[in-house]
């Protein structure tokens, strides 16, 4: 815990002095002693463009690159969770999946309580919460989604006496859904970078313990940290286990339990409006329990599709801006990869950045990332999310009664047109 401090703050000062040279090569050395080689390297691209030919970096890269390469415990990336393997990360035994994630994951969840245990929920939490730099201006595309977060959120907050003259707030939780890796998290740290408050984002799963009994506690913890950093945006992942779980796991009462302190404290939390906005993500809104969908609770949905034009080139470039590229044409990349989710776009750059980097370890030069390997990524990998869209179209012909998805409806005839 300690050593991760170090590391935490060694990144802090970065961050604030990306220039200092002797800073990264620090945070490059703590992060191989952690075996995470992938971020280390991606740390040694930023550092050799600011100093071409810098012989300790290619060393430290050397290293990072021969780990990666073959050394089992490169592929150990400490706890990181491994996505579900797509087909394509089957197809490519290779591909360091816990790697990537947790490269993924590091430009939107750094070091905070995910899934926060009870211990942990201290008086001390307003120094862990993350407060996200990033606005929905860095979010590419995705103008219908932006649209919708603003009429239903941003605005009302913004202009509350407007939206009191108009009968509306911006109470209650909004549900983001979607195919999974498409932005929905990305999102909602968007959404509290924009309104300038704290980001909380929790796995529903992590703090679910049917065994002990313990998980109306820690949801009620996790509300009253959330207050105590008020204002702040609770971000409630994978929303849809608590009506999966209740179903499968017979244990009825007990998820209950969990469902009606998880009402309770989201209504105190929406209603006294002591600003913690509730958002809430779920890749099957379909599996969520139906009185979380209730007014005052999770009463909008907002649906957030595969990345269009703009979004793919914002995340191509975004997860290759601190690698060392050559003649990549990301605007050809973005028109070539239609139907790829953004965690697809991130396994292709990675791919290619394997594949480059092989390369330099057989010739002993570093050869940056070109457009080559990006297409030899792309000929091995395949877009992850066409069992999400079976169900969703299933969902959408025979239960869509109320109308609740009728956004889905148009977004899949849309898609089917093309
Ligand atoms: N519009 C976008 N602009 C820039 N980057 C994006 C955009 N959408 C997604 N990304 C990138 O794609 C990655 C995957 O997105 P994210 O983790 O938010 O997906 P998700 O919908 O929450 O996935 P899951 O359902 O698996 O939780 C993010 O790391 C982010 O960098
Ligand atoms: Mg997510």
């Amino acid at each position: 815990m300690a050593d991760d401090q170090v590391l935490t703050d060694m990144l802090t000062m970065l961050d604030r002095s990306p220039e200092v040279l002797a800073l990264r090569v620090c945070v490059i050395e703590l992060l191989i002693e952690r075996e995470r080689y992938a971020d280390a390297l991606a740390h040694c691209g930023t550092a050799l463009g600011h100093e071409p030919g810098n012989a300790q970096v290619l060393g430290l890269m050397m290293r990072c690159t021969t780990a990666l390469s073959g050394s089992p415990a490169a592929a150990s990336v400490p706890e990181t969770a491994a996505p579900a393997p797509s087909s394509a990360a089957t197809a490519q035994p290779d591909f360091d999946w816990a790697a990537a994630e947790d490269e993924v994951g590091d430009i939107i969840e750094p070091a905070f309580v995910r899934g926060v245990p009870t211990e942990f929920v201290t008086d001390d939490d307003a120094a862990t919460v993350e407060r996200p730099a990033l606005r929905l201006a860095d979010v590419g595309g995705m103008v219908e989604v932006k649209r919708q977060l603003e009429l239903t959120l941003l605005g009302p907050l913004r202009n509350p006496e407007l939206a009191k003259a108009f009968g509306t707030s911006a109470r209650g939780g909004l549900l983001l859904y979607g195919p999974p890796g498409c932005g929905k998290t990305f999102l909602a740290s968007a959404v509290a970078g924009e309104l300038g408050a704290g980001f909380y984002p929790i796995e529903i799963t992590d703090i679910l313990d049917i065994y002990t009994g313990a998980s109306e506690r820690n949801v009620h913890s996790i509300f009253e940290m959330a207050r105590r950093n008020a204002p702040c945006v609770l971000f409630l992942d994978e929303v849809d286990a608590l009506g999966h779980k209740r179903s499968r796991m017979h244990a009825s009462t007990t998820m209950r339990t969990v469902v009606n302190q998880l009402l309770t404290d989201m209504d105190s939390a929406t209603h006294s409006n002591e600003g913690v906005f509730v958002l809430g993500a779920t890749n099957h809104p379909w599996d969520v329990d139906v009185a979380l969908r209730r007014p005052g609770r999770f009463d909008r949905m907002i649906f957030v599709g595969l990345p269009d034009l703009a979004a793919r080139t914002s995340i191509l470039h975004y997860h290759l801006r601190d690698r060392p590229v050559a003649g990549i044409d990301l605007n050809t990349l973005a028109a070539d990869t239609d139907g790829f989710s953004g965690a697809d776009l991130a396994h292709v750059c990675t791919s290619a950045t394997q594949l480059a980097l092989a390369d330099s370890m057989r010739s002993g030069q570093v050869r940056p990332i070109g457009m080559a390997d990006v297409r030899a990524a792309l000929a091995q990998i395949r877009p992850s999310t066409g069992a999400w869209f079976e169900s969703a179209r299933n969902v959408v012909e025979f239960a869509n009664g109320d109308g609740s998805y009728d956004d889905l409806a148009t977004y899949l005839r849309r898609r089917k047109r093309r």
